[in-house]
Formats: structure tokens, C-alpha cells, sequence
């Protein structure tokens, strides 16, 4: 960056050390984390909820049925019917609903009322077969928020994230708010099943292909799921039907967005500090403030606003659009770290189209520069939680299904992350593909996860087998 002048390149250099995580780090991070997760896992608790799911089996491959699957996670509403062929293959007919931003701050009358409302639609166009008999239909909802579970049919929301804030779901069970809402509009569809994605998305890919040891969202918010044996999970001491024994396994929603809440290790910036203060829930997710999607943009834009504002970026530029809070989202840097030009032509058109502002060359430079630290921070810090996971469970070689926005489609991320990988682990092969854990795309979770569950679920209860706490 030779024809940058002396005090960009300065900048960029203050940002460099900021935004980097060394191996070093990498390494104390993820040592601390598999102390937090089991922790976790106390009866004491701490920062990672580590969320008891009730799913008790691995899927074998050869679940089979239709089922009719919700999904509620941060961006999107989704109802899909799936089919399972009972040889690890599926169908998916599904219809998308945006959830409108107002209904992120709304009410829980609100929300229950238009997800009963997109249901009904859903079963209405696609399921008509169903409606015609006088049964009820069952669902199997992920709800992709951290939830108390009691059984597999029940799940208190512990406290929203990914930026929600709905009036009185936290602390109640959502099934049974979900249940009401579809009673009241005579809606016949009743919720055999409450899963996180991260959870549906585990059992996806373990049908799909057995090496899958964990499942991974790193999308609008980040977090892992994992089979945990009851053994190690002391906060079930007092709570499990004779059925469940010591050696069984359990599905662990980690929560690991909540990782370093007490703010002990991670490599916190000012601007990072301030998106928690703003945020509605401040003190909480933690590790997912630096590194999921839904705050990538704000941390770019916040950044960009303190180098305007200390006179070394758009000078004398109107830069109203940039000081709007939330304006800019992770797909915006994902474009600008995809921008294949030297001279960054394709940032430039953005930063005009989208906020307004002619660059230098100068700028775009820093500004390409902040988007790959941001961006890099974000795959290297992930790459800390598959670790401790793997170190917690005792995995040495695995695959971790992954699925979400970042993952899918935010430049270099699956790269950056492996090659975090690599240092954590200090591993010697050269080439990814033969790295022993390795991060793989996903099956649809939060659908075909969601399929599976149920037919899991459907599968004990005829065995008279437990889905839930004794004291149930
Ligand atoms: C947030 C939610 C968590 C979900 C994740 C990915 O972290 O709390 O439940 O799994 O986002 O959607």
C-alpha cells in the first residue's frame, strides 16, 4: 500500500492491532472456552447456558414419514413439509415468510398471531390432505433462541437475542404461547417438538453423513450444538426417569453466543463495547457480538464513523446515511471483500449507490482493509468454539455441520476458520483437506433437523421411552 498516505496507513495499522487475534490468543481462548462449557454444565452454572435438549438418540438413517417443520430464527419464517425416505435421503416443500422488523419489538400476541397467521397460509396451499382429517397435525418447531427445556415439548425462552425484543416470551414456554394462539384461530395443529437450529442442524448432517460430531449456525447469530453423555452433565443429577442412564447421550444447545459475558478474555475494541451498550440486552452474548452477522455491518459502520469524525476519512463529505445506526449489514462487506478490483471499483459504486459518499482510492483501501479485519476477527474466534468443543467431547477427527448466512456466504470465512484451526491444533498438513476436524456445509437444520426430531421423538414415545425431566 505504497501510495497510501502517512496517516491512513497509520490508521490501518492501529486497526491491524486491534482486530488481529494471534495464535497465542487463539490458543487462551480456546483453553478457557472448554472451561466455560463445562461449567456450563454444573449445577452452578455460568455464561454458557450449555441448554439440555432432550433429543436422547442419534438419527440412524432410516427415520422415515412426513412432517410439517416451523422455523423461527432471525431474519426468517419458514413452514416446510419434509419427507424422510428412511435411507438418509428427504424432501423439503417450504414456503419463506420475512419477518417485518416491527414485530422484532413487538408484542408476543404479535408474533404468535402472525406465525399462526403464515402456519395456516402454509397448510392451507400445500397441506390440504392434511386439513381434511379430523386429526391434528403435528409440528416440530425450531425456535433458534436459547430455551429451558423440561422435556422435548416444552422450552422457556431464557432471554431473547440476535437484536429481538418481544414483549412477554421471556421466561414463558413458547410451545404452550404458540399453542394458544393456534387454538384460538381453530388453526388444528399441535407441537410435538421444540428444537434449536443448531440442534436440528446437528441431526441433519449426522443423518446425512455419521462423521458429523457437531452442528454450527454462524449466520444472523453464532452458536454450536453437541452430544453430550448424561454422566457429565451434573445439572441433570435428581432429574432423569430411570430410562435415561449414565452412558446415554444428550444433545447440548451450548448457547455459546453468551461465551465471556464476564469479559475476562476476548479481544474486546471500543466500538465492539458500544454496540453492547446500545444493544437491547447489554452484558449478554458476548462472543457473538464480535462474530455473527447481525453485528458485523454495525461494527464496520461504527468504525467508519470515529475515522470521519477524527478527520482522516471523507472530508468535508455529507456522511448522513453512514451515522444511521444499523445501516450497513455483513453482506455489505462481504461485497467489499469480493470486490476483485485493484483499485476497488466495485466499493466505490457501493459506497455511492448505498451511502452516498465518493472514496478516494486512498480510502477504500483502509476501507477493504477494516472489512477483511472484521470479517477475519469473526472466522478466527469461531474457530475457538469448534476447538473447545472438539477438546470437551474428546473429538480428534470430525466433521462440524455448518450452516448460516456467514458461513454460506460471507468470503474466506470457511478458510479463515480452518486455518485458525490449524494453529489452535497445532496440525502439520499442509493441505485443508486433510485437516482432522473440518468445518462442512450443512443439511437444512432447521427443516430436515426438525423432520428428524419429531420422527426421533415419535419413535420413543411409542417405545414408552422418556422425553423429558422426571419431575415433568
Ligand atoms: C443465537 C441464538 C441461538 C441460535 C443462534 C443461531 O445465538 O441465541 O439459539 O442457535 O443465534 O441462530
Amino acid at each position: 500500500m505504497t501510495d497510501v498516505p502517512r496517516d491512513l496507513l497509520e490508521q490501518i495499522t492501529q486497526l491491524e492491532n486491534l482486530f488481529t487475534v494471534d495464535t497465542e490468543k487463539l490458543k487462551k481462548i480456546t483453553d478457557h472456552f472448554v472451561t466455560e462449557l463445562d461449567k456450563g454444565l454444573s449445577k452452578a452454572g455460568g455464561s454458557i447456558p450449555m441448554n439440555c435438549t432432550w433429543v436422547l438418540d442419534w438419527p440412524t438413517g432410516k427415520e422415515k414419514g412426513s412432517f410439517l417443520a416451523l422455523d423461527m430464527g432471525g431474519t426468517n419464517l419458514r413452514v416446510a413439509e419434509i419427507t424422510l425416505d428412511g435411507k438418509r435421503g428427504f424432501d423439503v416443500t417450504q414456503s419463506k415468510y420475512q419477518i417485518p422488523n416491527s414485530l422484532k419489538t413487538g408484542t408476543a400476541e404479535q408474533l404468535w398471531d402472525y406465525v399462526s397467521d403464515c402456519l395456516h397460509k402454509f397448510l392451507l396451499s400445500s397441506c390440504e390432505d392434511e386439513l381434511k382429517e379430523p386429526t391434528e397435525v403435528c409440528l416440530g418447531f425450531t425456535f433458534s433462541y436459547p430455551a429451558t427445556q423440561n422435556a422435548i415439548n416444552h422450552g422457556v425462552l431464557q432471554t431473547w437475542t440476535k437484536g429481538f425484543d418481544i414483549s412477554g416470551v421471556e421466561g414463558h414456554d413458547v410451545v404452550e404461547q404458540l399453542g394458544e394462539a393456534l387454538a384460538k384461530k381453530n388453526i388444528p395443529i399441535k407441537v410435538t417438538s421444540v428444537i434449536n437450529d443448531t440442534t436440528g442442524t446437528l441431526c441433519a448432517s449426522n443423518y446425512v453423513d455419521p462423521q458429523t460430531k457437531m452442528g454450527i449456525i454462524f449466520g444472523t447469530g453464532c452458536n454450536a450444538a453437541y452430544y453430550e453423555k448424561v454422566k457429565n452433565i451434573p445439572k441433570l443429577e435428581g432429574r432423569l426417569p430411570s430410562d435415561i442412564g449414565p452412558e446415554d447421550d444428550m444433545a447440548i444447545n451450548c448457547e455459546w453466543g453468551a461465551f465471556d459475558n464476564e469479559h475476562y478474555i476476548l479481544p474486546y475494541t471500543t466500538w465492539d463495547l458500544k454496540i453492547d451498550a446500545e444493544s437491547p440486552r447489554p452484558g449478554q452474548q458476548a462472543f457473538e457480538k464480535l462474530i455473527a452477522g447481525v453485528y458485523l455491518g454495525e461494527i464496520f459502520r461504527l468504525v467508519l464513523v470515529d475515522l470521519y469524525n477524527d478527520g482522516f476519512l471523507f472530508e468535508g463529505k455529507n456522511i448522513k446515511s453512514l451515522e444511521t445506526p444499523n445501516f450497513l449489514d455483513a453482506s455489505f462487506l462481504a461485497q467489499i471483500e469480493d470486490d476483485p478490483w485493484e483499485n476497488l471499483t466495485e466499493t466505490e459504486i457501493l459506497f455511492v449507490n448505498k451511502l452516498d459518499i465518493a472514496t478516494t482510492e486512498s480510502e477504500r483501501k483502509l476501507i477493504r482493509r477494516l472489512a477483511e479485519l472484521i470479517g477475519t476477527r469473526s472466522a478466527r474466534l469461531s474457530a475457538c468454539g469448534v476447538a473447545a468443543i472438539a477438546k470437551k467431547a474428546g473429538y480428534t477427527s470430525c466433521h462440524a455441520g455448518a450452516d448460516g448466512s456467514v458461513f454460506n456466504k460471507y468470503p474466506h470465512f470457511k478458510a479463515r476458520g480452518a486455518q485458525a484451526l490449524k494453529e489452535i491444533f497445532d496440525w502439520e498438513m499442509s493441505d485443508p483437506k486433510d485437516y482432522p476436524i473440518k468445518v462442512v456445509p450443512a443439511e437444512d437444520g432447521s427443516g430436515v433437523g426438525a423432520a428428524l426430531i419429531a420422527a426421533l421423538t415419535d419413535a420413543r414415545v411409542s417405545k414408552g421411552l422418556s422425553v423429558g425431566a422426571k419431575d415433568q
